[in-house]
């Protein structure tokens, strides 16, 4: 995420070609099994993010890298403390947490891609550890899909529940429509950092090469001159050109993963749950870059 081209097109290519090859397809009826194993568990009244929409995409990629689920708990704790990092306002505590973080999760998928260097298996650690990247760079190839593969999921899903109870809207027919609106309309991900290759002018403003804008996508996703009636919650809107996963050479790698993953879980919570509906205050993370509910109480009215 941090490189450029010519760097970043080196780095994304072999990433790209190993996350495209089939991977995403086979997973889906494994995480409508998943989904409906964790609403089994959780009951009537529950926490929609702590019970479902966290563990959910956690236990998937997890699956589609070959870590077992028995790291699942120790994946959500690392990639928590490694996401702070992007948060305006870091204390010194924080830094550390991430640094030992990032140390911890780095020693754990080095040990995996070397074992799977030695007998490869059918799971993305062994594509990537079969691609032409160094061992350092599989590393962090590996560290970031399975930070940034669950990192956001988890807020859109939340997010997007929120907003829709908040609307007084259900999701219609058509649930891959109601997972864009979900994510254009209070974007898990509000702002990315773009550091500018060449000198250009944006907007009227000069930047000198190597200076960093904040691109606000969550405004994106919310501009008037873009979306017809931007501040309402529409679950079956036709038109949906929002920014959610980014644009250009950094567009989201995932996209195609978290799409499928957002739609079998929302139709999943709605076969089992048609009457859902909050049962309380959800709890802000209190983040702003990475923006989502800690908790979401809801029950079944049914
Ligand atoms: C709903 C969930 C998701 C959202 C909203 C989201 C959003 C984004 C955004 C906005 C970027 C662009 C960052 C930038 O402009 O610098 C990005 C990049 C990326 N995402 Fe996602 N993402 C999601 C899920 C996933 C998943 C499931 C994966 C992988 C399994 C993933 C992997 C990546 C990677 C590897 C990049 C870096 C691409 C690059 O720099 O070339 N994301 N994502």
């Amino acid at each position: 995420m941090e490189n450029e081209p010519p760097v970043h097109t080196r780095l994304r290519r072999p990433v790209a070609k190993a996350f495209s090859r089939g991977h995403v397809e086979r997973l889906r009826p494994r995480v409508q099994e998943l989904a409906t194993e964790l609403l089994d568990r959780a009951g009537e009244r529950f926490d929609v993010v702590g019970d479902f929409a966290e563990p959910l995409p956690v236990l998937v990629i997890s699956e589609l890298l070959g870590v077992p689920s028995s790291h699942a708990d120790e994946l959500r704790d690392w990639s928590q403390a490694i996401v702070k990092m992007y948060e305006p306002n870091r204390s010194q505590e924080r830094v550390d947490a991430a640094v030992r973080a990032a140390t911890d999760f780095a020693a754990l998928v080095r040990d995996f891609i070397r074992s799977r260097r030695a007998k490869p298996a059918d799971d993305l650690i062994s594509d990537l550890a079969a691609t032409e990247l160094s061992e350092d760079e599989m590393v962090a190839a590996a560290v970031l899909l399975l930070n940034a593969g669950h990192e956001a999921s988890v807020n859109v899903f939340g997010n997007g529940l929120v907003s829709m109870f908040r609307a007084g809207a259900r999701p219609g027919a058509d649930k891959a429509a109601c997972v864009e609106e979900m994510l254009r309309f209070d974007s898990a991900l509000q702002l990315f950092e773009r550091t500018a290759t060449e000198p250009v002018t944006v907007g009227g403003i000069e930047v000198a090469e190597g200076e960093k804008i904040a691109v606000l996508l969550g405004s994106a996703n919310r501009d008037g001159a873009v979306f017809e009636r931007p501040d309402e919650f529409l679950p079956e809107r036709a038109e949906n050109p929002h920014v959610a996963f980014g644009v250009g050479v950094h567009f989201c790698l995932g996209a195609p993963l978290a799409r499928m993953e957002l739609t079998e879980s929302l139709t999943t919570l709605f076969d089992r749950h048609p009457e859902l509906e909050l049962d309380g205050e959800p709890e802000s993370r209190g983040t702003f870059v990475l923006r989502g509910y800690h908790s979401v109480p809801v029950r079944s009215a049914r």
